[in-house]
């Protein structure tokens, strides 16, 4: 059988942060409830000059970096931020990255899993052609509410992977679990621009889908929860992949998980927070890029979950050379040379909205990567590639009102 997996990875997140205490103090919690208690330290805010676009373009950069264009034969972004209701986010970077004109470039959605149900997609087609390669982009901008209990889950983060048939960081074992349930706890209708949630029905959901797509993989795997020595679950926030790590542990009788099955990969997450199709593969370049011990040969499990809901447990092993595949200390650099917000600041990016009566809008310039949403005209999205890095010491502006 085609050996299929993935051969290379690419992170982007937005120059900017909110503390999480800084937003603890700002709405009357105690600090320790959004540190400890949901275990997050940081949220990634994009500017208004950055969106899933921007982001997944930043991220696809990375991936492609010494890998053949002209073999990629399909682009699939998946995403539930996008940014036009027709048209998908992944022509839009297509240009950008100026990827080939036989590429077929589509978008896909079922909330935090459409990342998950493209990889699967793209298994099976390399499986079938392994001279081609697909790139997945997952991007997204975790929003709530302000002011509501999602507000301190919020983040926004991309992240690309090429699938090849010369995997050289994972490669996918052939068994997936899976699970769907028409059911409430996550959704955004077409008018809103931010998330409704039923948050602790949600967390419960998340349990259930773990436990039910699990028993189909360990079904057909015929694996034991020891036969999986690290695991990477969909980070909502990180205190809930330690919640679903104990009750997986439970349910195949064991009571202490090592901590270090998980702890890398909660790193980058934990300041990033969340973002939606791209957390679960950002847990995955964390435990990749941060681990302390070398990985080689271990077998990794996968828990994706799309609320509404569809959920997926995986595995893959580490390949021989993956430390070579990974960019290590890259996304640490991203992530420590990032300006904090004040909390004016952040709700002032939060409060930014783009005109929607077709009239030419020039974009105000923000820290941003090398692509950014440069502005509107007739209501077309008018992206930009830039030079690298630019505006590293632009400052924040007070966001232009339209
Ligand atoms: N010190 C330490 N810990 C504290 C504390 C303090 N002073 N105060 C509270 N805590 C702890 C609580 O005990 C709790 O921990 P446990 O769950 O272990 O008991 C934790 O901090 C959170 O406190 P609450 O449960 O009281 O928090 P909340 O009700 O305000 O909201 C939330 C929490 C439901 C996760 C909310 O942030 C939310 O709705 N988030 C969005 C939904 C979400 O992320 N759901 C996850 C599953 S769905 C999914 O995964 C898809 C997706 O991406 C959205």
């Amino acid at each position: 059988m085609t050996q299929v997996g993935i051969e290379s990875i690419g992170l982007y997140v937005p120059r900017y942060y909110v503390d999480l205490e800084d937003l603890a103090r700002a709405r009357g919690e105690d600090p320790r409830k959004y540190v400890a208690g949901l275990g997050q330290e940081r949220m990634g805010v994009p500017p208004p000059d950055e969106d899933v676009v921007t982001m997944g373009a930043n991220a696809a950069g990375e991936a492609l970096r010494g890998v053949d264009r002209s073999r990629i034969d399909t682009l699939m972004f998946a995403t539930e931020s996008g940014v036009d209701q027709s048209k998908a986010a992944a022509i839009y970077v297509h240009h950008l990255l100026d990827l080939p004109a036989h590429c077929k470039s589509f978008e896909i959605k079922q909330a935090c899993c459409g990342s998950t149900a493209a990889l699967q997609m793209a298994t099976a087609f390399v499986a079938q052609r392994p001279d081609r390669k697909v790139l997945i982009i997952a991007s997204d901008v975790a929003r709530y509410g302000l002011v509501t209990a999602g507000e301190p889950t919020q983040g926004a983060g991309a992240m690309a992977l090429v699938v090849s048939a010369q995997p050289r960081i994972v490669a996918l074992d052939p068994e997936w679990g899976s699970y769907t349930e028409d059911v409430m706890d996550f959704w955004r209708p077409n008018y809103l621009d931010e998330a409704l949630v039923d948050g602790k029905y949600s967390i419960k959901v998340y349990l259930k889908a773990l436990t039910e797509s699990w028993k189909q993989y360990a079904a057909e795997s015929g694996r034991t929860f020891a036969d999986q020595d690290r695991y990477c679950y969909h980070l909502p926030f990180t205190r809930m992949a330690e919640k679903a790590h104990r009750h997986l542990a439970k349910i195949n009788g064991v009571d202490h998980p090592p901590a270090e099955q998980i702890e890398a990969s909660l790193r980058y997450n934990r300041q990033i927070g969340n973002s939606y199709t791209a957390s679960l593969y950002i847990g995955l370049a964390s435990l990749l890029e941060t681990s302390e011990t070398d990985l080689t040969g271990q077998r990794v499990g996968l828990f994706s979950y799309g609320s509404g809901c569809m959920a997926a447990f995986f595995s893959g092993l580490v390949l021989p050379g993956y430390a070579q595949g990974v960019q290590r200390g890259r996304a640490e650099d991203m992530l420590h040379n990032r300006q904090r917000l004040t909390i004016d600041e952040y709700e002032a990016f939060y409060l930014h909205e783009l005109p929607e009566d077709g009239s030419r809008y020039v974009t105000e310039t923000h820290r941003t990567g090398r692509y950014r949403l440069a502005g509107l005209d007739a209501h077309k999205r008018l992206y930009e590639s830039c030079a690298p890095n630019r505006q590293a010491d632009a400052p924040v502006h007070a966001v232009a009102a339209t």
